[in-house]
Parts: C-alpha cells; sequence; structure tokens
C-alpha cells in the first residue's frame, strides 16, 4: 500500500533510523533497546529526491561555504511563487526576509513589535516554545485556551476578546495548530480578525505546517484576510516540517507592512545569526521540485492518521482522538485513564515508546500525549501495539 509513484514508504529500517544522530532517534538512549522514537515532528521518511539532489551535489563540490546575501539567493521570490502556488496568497520578494528558524521569528517578534512585561495572547495547548518565547523575553503570558469540542479545538472568541489588558500587543498564532492538527476556518480566522482590529493587536502568524493539509481542509494565511489584517500580519513558515529539513535550519518571515518589517529588522542579522548555504539551497529545490514527493507523503500520511483512529478505537479503550487535518500529530486525550506519572511517562517506562508531554503544551494539554506518526505503518504499529498493551497490562 505504501508505494505512491516511485516512493516507498513502507519499507524503513529501524536499525538505519537508529543510526541517524539528530535528536529524534539519539534523545532517550541508543542501540536496540532504546524507546521508538514518536516524540518530535520530525519524519522517518526518506528525502524528497530534489532536496537530496542539491545535498549530494554541494558535498560533491565541497560547496559549503558562505551563502550569497539571502536576498540574492532566489528564496524571497521563491517564497512569493510557492505563497501564491499552493495558498492564491500574492506577495512580492520584498516583503519575505529570509531568517534562521521559524521559532526564532517568534522570539524577534516579541522582542521588537512588543515591550517586556506586554502581553501576547497565546491558544493553548500550544507548541511549547511558544510558551518558553513568551516566558523567555520577559513578556506577559495572556492564555486563551483553544476549546475542545466534538469536532477538535476551536478558538473562543469571547476569550480572546478579554483577556489580557489594554498592555496586550501581541497574538502568536498557530495554524495550522500544532499540537491538534486543526486546520482554523475562514469563520474562525475571520472572528479572530475581528478581535484583532477591536484591539489594534499584531498578530504573528506561525504557519509551517500549512503545506501538510490533508483532503477536504483549506490552508487560509490569516494575511489573505483583508488588507487591515495583512498589515498587521507577521507570516512565519519554512519548508522545513514538510519536508523534513529542520536541521538545515531556513525559515522565512514575510511581513504585511514596511513598519513591522523595520521594527522586526532592528535585530541585527548578526544578532539573529547566520544562514547555511545547504538550507537555503534545500529550500529551493524543496519548493520548486518537491511536491510529487510531498503529494505522496501527504497521502501516505492520510492513511496513517485514519489507522490510528481505527486502531484507537478497536484497543485503546477511553482514550479520544480527532484525527489531524494537516501536519503529523496524533493528539491523544488520556484524561480519562489518569495515567501516571504522566502519559508521556507512562509509555516511556511501560511501552518502550518516546512520545510528546502533553503538559509541556501548556496546562489544558495535561493528560494529552503527542504522537509523531510520519514513519512506515510497521513502525507505526509497532508504537501503537506497544502501547496497547502497556495499557492492557495495566487494566
Ligand atoms: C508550529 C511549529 N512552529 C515551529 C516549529 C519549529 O520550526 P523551526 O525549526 O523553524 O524553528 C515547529 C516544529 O515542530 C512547529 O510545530
Amino acid at each position: 500500500m505504501g508505494r505512491h509513484c516511485d516512493f516507498d514508504f513502507d519499507h524503513l529500517d529501524l536499525r538505519r533510523l537508529r543510526r541517524r544522530r539528530g535528536e529524534k532517534w539519539r534523545l532517550f538512549g541508543e542501540g536496540p533497546d532504546a524507546p521508538l522514537a514518536a516524540w518530535v515532528a520530525e519524519m522517518d521518511f526518506p528525502l524528497a529526491p530534489p532536496v537530496r539532489a542539491v545535498l549530494e551535489r554541494a558535498l560533491e563540490l565541497d560547496d559549503v561555504g558562505y551563502p550569497l546575501p539571502p536576498a540574492r539567493t532566489g528564496l524571497p521570490e521563491a517564497t512569493a511563487r510557492r505563497m501564491a502556488e499552493r495558498f492564491g496568497w500574492q506577495i512580492v520578494p520584498e516583503q519575505v526576509e529570509v531568517i534562521t528558524d521559524v521559532v526564532q521569528g517568534l522570539y524577534v517578534a516579541l522582542e521588537t513589535l512588543s515591550r517586556p512585561g506586554e502581553g501576547a495572547v497565546v491558544q493553548t495547548p500550544i507548541y511549547p516554545p511558544f510558551l518558553a518565547a513568551v516566558h523567555d523575553t520577559g513578556r506577559r503570558l495572556d492564555e486563551n485556551p483553544l476549546v475542545l469540542g466534538e469536532g477538535g479545538y476551536v478558538p473562543d472568541i469571547a476569550g480572546l476578546r478579554a483577556v489580557g489588558g489594554p498592555d496586550t500587543r501581541l497574538l502568536l498564532l498557530c495554524h495550522p495548530h500544532n499540537p491538534s492538527g486543526r486546520v482554523f476556518r475562514r469563520e474562525e480566522l475571520a472572528a479572530i480578525a475581528e478581535v484583532v482590529l477591536e484591539r489594534d493587536l499584531v498578530v504573528v502568524s506561525d504557519e509551517i505546517h500549512a503545506d501538510l493539509v490533508y483532503p477536504g481542509h483549506r490552508h487560509i494565511p490569516f494575511a489573505t484576510l483583508s488588507p487591515e489584517i495583512a498589515a498587521r500580519t507577521l507570516t512565519l513558515t519554512s519548508a522545513t516540517k514538510a519536508f523534513n529539513i529542520p536541521g538545515l535550519r531556513c525559515a522565512v518571515a514575510i511581513f504585511g507592512s514596511e513598519a513591522l518589517r523595520d521594527r522586526f529588522l532592528r535585530v541585527p542579522r548578526s544578532l539573529r545569526g547566520g544562514l547555511g548555504l545547504l538550507g537555503i539551497e534545500a529550500t529551493l529545490a524543496a519548493w520548486s521540485a518537491g511536491q510529487p514527493w510531498l503529494d505522496a507523503v501527504l497521502r501516505y500520511l492520510d492513511a496513517n492518521r485514519r489507522h490510528i483512529a481505527e486502531f484507537v478505537a478497536a484497543e485503546m479503550p477511553g482514550v479520544g482522538y480527532t484525527p489531524p487535518e494537516a501536519a503529523i500529530l496524533a493528539w491523544l486525550d488520556f484524561r480519562r485513564l489518569d495515567l501516571r506519572p504522566t502519559p508521556r511517562g507512562f509509555f516511556l517506562e511501560q511501552a518502550g515508546v518516546a512520545l510528546g508531554e502533553g503538559l509541556d503544551f501548556g496546562e489544558p494539554g495535561r493528560g494529552f500525549a503527542r504522537i509523531t506518526f510520519a514513519t512506515s505503518r510497521a513502525i507505526l504499529d509497532e508504537i501503537l501495539g506497544r502501547m496497547a498493551r502497556a495499557l492492557r497490562r495495566r487494566a
């Protein structure tokens, strides 16, 4: 089932994955008995061929010197093409600044678009660096939890209107949403936008998962809602999630106004940190020639996210799961089972599986755990099987 065109995602060799030097397969130990890694949002699949080709070409030429100045690499133009092709979003290259990574963009935005002590709204549960960024920059966390209903998480608009105070400056949006994989609907975004205008907020929209949206859903860039919204929105994105190259460190910030751009650029490039040639080249290759690979990956992931639903319904009584509409993450609700010490701790100790800890995503994540399912069906089944057996042993 896993062969889509020329891509084989079914035959991943676990021993080979365990030889990788990145944190996914090493943080929780090494060797055949180390836990199965399903925590960080990284894929186990082979790279997209065009990405692999530029990396191989660089090695062949020993080409790992300094890159051209970012504005001359072609990446701002490639970003504009990509946003137009994928999301019908018309921007010009001058709106784009190449940055090192999306989380860096969050930090720089907090530093430059608000003052210490001022409020930043965060909709929890949330990708943990959002919380760390607000804390580390000395801003106030204005927490506006999402509401978990039948169809997944939805924004709490009344809460958004009320949270914080007159010195609330920013809304940090995670769209599509990590950890739940929810793709916010146009009406929801429009309701958020209304409050943003009422409260004179600036929006930092992390759209890194936008290229990983499943059929039946559509990503709407927040900045496309209206010209007034665009003017107060800074969008952060990259090729690193969808094409699984986060170690290459390359992302883009897209500014809806010159004023936002000027303020952001007050943190000079040298303080933000330089860029690597390989990250830029891999991003260009991914966006210009990687789509057939990404389409095949998405078909495979689509089947995996549905498979988890069947498995959880059949083998994990009492566990809640709404299949994600985007991204490679399954957010499982173990609250009814009261797993000790926490869901992650329980499965690490009892199942030999390393998951993402729900509480790291803020208090609303208590009792949840996150599985990264961008792996072969066989490895996913091993992960799920181990978890189900650990739950049965406990019962
Ligand atoms: C929502 C979100 N933003 C940002 C990142 C990390 O991006 P970067 O590596 O570019 O900092 C991730 C990684 O999983 C993510 O899920």
